[in-house]
């Protein structure tokens, strides 16, 4: 499946993803929050911004939750032609108040989608709580099961570091009732490429997430951790750098049971061909 936030964000673009030429089993919209959002794609003068750019061995993005807005996710997935594909909508908004208000849409909806994936950990716009990830997931897991105790869900998790982390994020996450899978991991937050004046993306001063060959490491590593610290039923995507089989298999050898593929999706070229390219050359299994 396509990474979160990686062309497809319009009608357009997810059309392409979902079409019977490529390949992409699955395939998951922009988060999005309630209502439409042009995010960091333009400044205070409505100008357009650069806030996506490819630096040497990766990507650095403060897109800030452009999208549009959970009713059109809802209708294109009640309309789309199913060609066989998953269809997932993954859900930001700013707070957990708004995502209930978005989860009870998807909910009024049914078959508007197959699974919705969670985001809590989007790094680009204005961070209000300082709590550690595994705090502010646990509380909004907890929320949103008591809401909707027959919703299941993906989560899109944080990029965690070390021990201490992982086993908290761990226990957090085989407490649930509801939690499919996870997908790890998401960019890491606010990294900086300097040029010839200032950052290469212009939002929140040249500072966003950064995906791509960067991430790679780091992902298999939590791949990895969580593929032992993680019940069994709760399925692990891994997310960072996939551009080749060899990635792929890479993240299968950590134990993750398919890859989401972002960063590569952002570069030149048609997104279909990139999908079959990867699904003719690994193996199955
Ligand atoms: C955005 C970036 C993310 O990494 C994410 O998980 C969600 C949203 C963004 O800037 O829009």
């Amino acid at each position: 499946m396509n990474a979160s936030g990686c062309k497809c964000t319009t009608q357009k673009e997810l059309e392409e993803l979902n079409s019977e030429d490529c390949s992409a089993n699955i395939v998951i919209t922009k988060s999005c929050t309630l209502s439409s959002r042009t995010g960091n794609t333009v400044d205070e003068f409505g100008k357009n911004t650069k806030w996506f750019s490819e630096i040497p061995h990766g990507t650095i993005n403060s897109n800030g939750l452009c999208n549009l807005g959970i009713d059109f996710y809802i209708e294109y997935g009640l309309t789309r032609n199913k060609h066989n594909k998953q269809y997932y909508i993954s859900v930001a908004g700013t707070s957990l108040s708004e995502k209930i208000t978005i989860l009870r849409r998807i909910v009024n909806n049914p078959g508007c989608c197959d699974l919705v994936e969670l985001n809590f950990s989007c790094p680009n716009i204005k961070q209000e709580d300082f709590l550690p990830e595994w705090v502010v997931i646990d509380e909004g897991l907890k929320k949103i099961e008591d809401v909707f105790p027959n919703l299941k869900y993906g989560v899109k998790l944080p990029p965690l570091f070390n021990k201490y982390q992982w086993r908290s994020m761990a226990n957090v996450l085989n407490n649930k009732r509801n939690i499919m899978y996870v997908s790890c991991c998401n960019s890491i937050p606010n990294g900086y490429f300097p040029s010839d004046n200032g950052g290469v993306i212009e939002p929140r001063g040249g500072f966003g997430g950064i995906g791509g060959l960067y991430l790679k490491p780091i992902s298999l590593a939590n791949v990895k951790v969580y593929n032992k610290l993680l019940h069994p039923k709760i399925i692990i995507y891994g997310c960072g750098g996939v551009k080749t089989p060899e990635d792929v298999m890479d993240f299968k050898k950590c134990g993750a049971a398919g890859v989401q593929i972002g960063s590569w999706l952002m570069e030149e070229g048609s997104v279909a061909d990139k999908f079959n390219y990867i699904s003719d050359n690994t193996l199955k299994g």
